[in-house]
């Protein structure tokens, strides 16, 4: 596995491999993998050429006051993990590579970046846009992996790909969990004992969502209440938003007649955590 930090480099690679007829693969990260990252690399493994991780914690996705220069970062052991799965390089590249002094652009995905997380976070998704853009460009990939945890991020990339008529495949791979329920982040990494114990009543409560849902509840109203109760009766938790939404253009829904995306993001402590599930009609 080769760590390549040179944008210039790595340009190169990809334009030989293409070249070569062979399949890129890329999953970007901001490093610090655990299994939910693991999951997009293996499936990427089996079906590109060349597999391709990016490592970078992209500050144009943090605002001011937010986790920038504590978010958990462990290249080593990344190395190690990445080249386990049979990743076949490391793209690494440094702040000023990516962002140089003269940086002038943005990529802004209107609409639905303005619902959910873009509520509290109204940089966050311009950041994620602007960043992923700028790693295809370099990467250019045949096939792009992210995680349904971040399912707004997931449709955000999507709709830019589609809109921006970029020839790239974005496969989604659902949440890993812990046996907990646990929904795998970096972030959980920053929570104690007591709050990863209170944290487990978000997974607790969107599986109390379908329990409903599955047993004719239909009033998003009366789902909310609930996964606001379960929530609650936990320590240490803020909510910042519940929502079901349809899951292309998060427009709330009142009463639940087919699929629906569950979305909620709550902060345990000073942590802001998020999970989903998509829950369908029967
Ligand atoms: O999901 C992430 O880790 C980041 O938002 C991404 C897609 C790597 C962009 O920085």
């Amino acid at each position: 596995m080769k760590i390549v930090e040179s944008i210039h480099e790595m340009r190169d690679i990809a334009e030989r491999t293409r070249i070569d007829g062979k399949i890129i693969g890329f999953v970007p990260t901001m490093g610090c993998l655990h299994e939910g990252h693991l999951s997009l690399m293996r499936k990427a493994r089996e079906e590109v050429d060349l597999l391709i991780i990016s490592i970078f914690v992209n500050p144009a996705q943090f605002a001011q006051g937010e986790d920038y220069d504590r978010y958990p970062r462990d290249l080593d052991e990344d190395i190690r993990k990445a080249s386990e799965i049979g990743a076949d390089i490391i793209f690494y590249p440094g702040k000023e590579k990516i962002y140089p002094d003269n940086y002038h652009t943005v990529v802004i995905v209107e609409k639905i970046t303005n619902k959910l997380c873009g509520v509290s976070r109204p940089s966050f998704f311009r950041g994620v846009a602007t960043v992923v853009t700028k790693l295809f460009n370099i990467v250019r990939p045949h096939k792009a992996y992210f995680g349904e945890k971040d399912y707004q991020q997931l449709v955000v990339i999507r709709k830019m790909v589609k809109d921006l008529n970029m020839d790239i495949k974005i496969i989604g791979i659902p949440i890993i969990r812990e046996s907990n329920g646990l929904a795998m982040s970096s972030r959980n990494l920053y929570l104690t004992d007591r709050e990863r114990a209170s944290a487990l009543s978000l997974s607790r409560s969107l599986n109390r969502a379908k329990e409903m849902v599955d047993s004719g509840e239909r009033a998003a109203e009366r789902i909310i209440s609930e996964m606001k109760s379960i929530i609650e009766s936990g320590r240490f938790t803020e909510i910042d938003y519940i929502a079901v939404c349809d899951p292309e253009e998060f427009e709330d829904v009142d009463k639940i007649k087919e699929r629906v995306l569950i979305a909620l993001a709550v902060r345990i402590g000073k942590t802001r955590l998020i999970d989903n599930c998509i829950v369908e009609v029967k």
